[in-house]
């Protein structure tokens, strides 16, 4: 058994010397040191030997073992080096090869129209706010003269939440938390989600509103006008023409919707304003005394203008944009292209 356990390791480290790659070694460490190797054959013939040969055979066995592994490793070493050195020697680097550019994201076109508007807003002086998109009905309808049985409640299709608690349906509530907490002059602007139970071309039941606020001593119509006609200038360009109707909210006397001339057609009439010349754009109006009441404002001495426009509608004729659904498929063959 000592003569064959010799045999065996004399063997071993002439074919392990001799082994040209690691796939080669890992068969010659199956072949010796496997579990149906020869050396464990070997072993199994330990059983067999005299009690008092067996520690001395045991042992032999042992050296004969650890001297394979040793080889092998060893072996594996040397062999990953010059592996690697080889492939340092051929696979050279193309320095010519176009590189591959990596995919970068952008803001999405909403995102980035929304900053436009208020750049030009925090530009005149406005500051931004912001209030919670899980609203009370307290601060999205009661405390903006929108009692429990007033019908403009039904316009708004709300999502309630819990009784008391809705998805805020528009921006105007982030109003009232500024001027709690606030004393006049008030110049916010108020960026943010509303959702209302509304799907079509024109509506989705998640769009983004800005919400204006200007408080102070004198506020009048006319400022409101100034400010929007500020904007528009700036946004839509110099020669836009602004328009107000009368209109109803509960939470501003008088109130009105605003008209832009038709950015398309220049008023002269197209399919985008149905013929009309005009683009609606925003809600507006004089603050309501009974606001300033729920605000603690005095409202014999200061008075306001609010309004409240529509971002994803300015996105759509800004660029042209058919269908509101287009601006939240996440289509990125859409998203691309802005
Ligand atoms: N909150 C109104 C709406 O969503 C818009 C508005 C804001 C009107 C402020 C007047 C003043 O329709």
């Amino acid at each position: 058994m000592k003569d064959r356990l010799e045999e065996i390791r004399v063997e071993a480290l002439k074919t392990i010397d001799a082994a040209q790659d690691l796939a080669e070694v890992e068969q010659l460490r199956v072949k010796y040191l496997g579990r149906k190797g020869l050396l464990t054959e070997v072993l199994r013939g330990l059983a067999q030997a005299s009690a008092e040969e067996r520690p001395a055979l045991g042992k032999a066995a042992n050296d004969v073992k650890l001297a394979i592994a040793e080889s092998l490793d060893n072996k594996k070493v040397q062999l990953s080096a010059s592996q690697e050195a080889s492939a340092a020697r051929t696979e050279r680097l193309d320095l010519s090869l176009p590189g591959r550019k990596p995919l970068r994201g952008h803001k999405h076109p909403v995102m980035r129209v929304a900053e436009e508007i208020i750049d030009i807003f925090t530009q005149l002086g406005f500051q931004v706010a912001t209030g919670p998109d899980v609203e009370t009905e307290y601060y999205n309808f009661d405390s903006l003269n929108t009692p429990e049985d007033h019908p403009a409640r039904d316009l708004h299709d709300t999502f309630f939440v819990k009784p008391g608690v809705v998805l805020r349906t528009h921006t105007s509530p982030v109003q009232m938390r500024v001027m709690e907490r606030t004393q006049p002059p008030v110049a916010v602007i108020a960026p943010g989600r509303v959702y209302r139970v509304d799907q079509d071309a024109s509506h989705s039941p998640m769009f983004y509103q800005i919400e204006g606020l200007l408080v102070d001593k004198g506020i009048t119509f006319a400022d409101l006008k100034g400010v929007l006609m500020l904007f528009i200038h700036r946004y839509f360009g110099p020669e836009t023409q602004l328009r107000f109707r009368p209109h109803y909210f509960p939470f501003t006397e008088p109130s009105a919707e605003a008209d832009i001339s038709c950015t398309v057609c220049a008023g002269k009439g197209c399919r985008v304003c149905k013929h009309s010349g005009w683009l609606e754009i925003l809600g507006c109006g004089m603050v309501h005394p009974e606001v300033f009441k729920y605000a603690n404002y005095d409202y014999e001495t200061y008075t306001g203008f609010a309004f409240g426009l529509g971002v994803e509608r300015i996105a759509m004729l800004t660029h042209a944009i058919s269908s509101i659904h287009y601006l939240y498929e996440n289509d990125l063959r859409f998203l691309e292209q802005f």
